[in-house]
């Protein structure tokens, strides 16, 4: 997965509504030094930075923060100096220094795929997470009905996404089915893609966990976090059965 970082930021150049959620979330938490987990090519900490933040990114996967420099070489010299990244796991981070507000944004928490990976998540970003300072994580909110349509079975491989690249002319065309295994809460994508016409389809499949409201409380309050709000999409609605988001607000107790 995130095997080619320019193709993701070419699939995701239509997704702001979160960009513009998260610089309010800074503003409203009074943010002043903020951790994003999982921050992949930048896409919301460049903003963040440029909009004066102090922000600290990290991710696993070095094709994407290698993305994340180049985009963020093309900026002005206080946005360089306002993000620093680090290429680690969110499971298992130390940086010596508190933080404001630690995120994770746009799904990037479904990849923590056992318990244990998400408690250990919540175990750093506790130590890390400044006295009054926030823990905000977003995700899809359930969609039983897609669920249903999967449950233990795969569906017909789709065309999702077919579009040129007008600068290389390379095109991108991505086949997905899903499956959903309810015991395991686990999602199943295999997918079919190129990047060329040309090139022979690849198959590859992203397994992600799904998450349902009342664990993610449970995974707050044995974590030593109070879940101050849940929003429900990045207005700042309020989280109700036909959200599309769960964005929660933990407080360390
Ligand atoms: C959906 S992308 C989100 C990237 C960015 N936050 C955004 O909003 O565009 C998910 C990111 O999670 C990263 N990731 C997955 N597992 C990780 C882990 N254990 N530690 C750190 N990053 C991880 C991937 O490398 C990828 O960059």
């Amino acid at each position: 997965m995130y095997d080619n970082p320019y193709e993701y930021d070419i699939e995701n150049e239509d997704v702001v509504d979160d960009i513009t959620f998260w610089a309010e979330a800074a503003k409203r938490y009074r943010a002043k030094r903020i951790l994003e987990l999982a921050c992949g090519t930048g896409r919301l900490a460049i903003p963040l930075s440029k909009a004066g933040f102090s922000v600290t990114g990290l991710d696993i996967n070095k094709g994407m923060l290698e993305r994340c420099s180049l985009k963020l070489a093309k900026e002005g010299e206080d946005t360089q100096k306002n993000l620093t990244l680090h290429l680690c796991d969110m499971r298992d981070f130390d940086f010596n220094e508190a933080f404001d507000l630690i995120f994770i944004g746009f799904n990037s928490a479904n990849h923590l795929l056992s318990i244990e990976d998400q408690l250990r998540v919540f175990k750093c970003v506790h130590k890390h997470l400044a006295t009054g300072g926030r823990f905000m994580l977003d995700v899809h909110s359930p969609n039983l009905s897609l669920l249903a349509a999967a449950m233990d079975s795969q569906t017909e491989l789709k065309l999702v996404t077919d579009f040129y690249v007008s600068d290389s002319g390379s095109r991108i065309q991505q086949y997905n089915s899903r499956k959903y295994s309810p015991e395991e809460q686990l999602w199943s994508m295999p997918k079919k893609s190129n990047s060329k016409a040309s090139e022979k389809m690849r198959t590859t499949t992203d397994d992600v966990h799904v998450y349902f409201p009342r664990e993610l409380h449970l995974l707050h309050m044995h974590s030593g976090f109070e879940v101050e709000d849940v929003y429900g999409d990045y207005s700042f609605g309020e989280f109700n059965s036909s959200s599309p988001r769960m964005i929660f607000v933990g407080r360390k107790v």
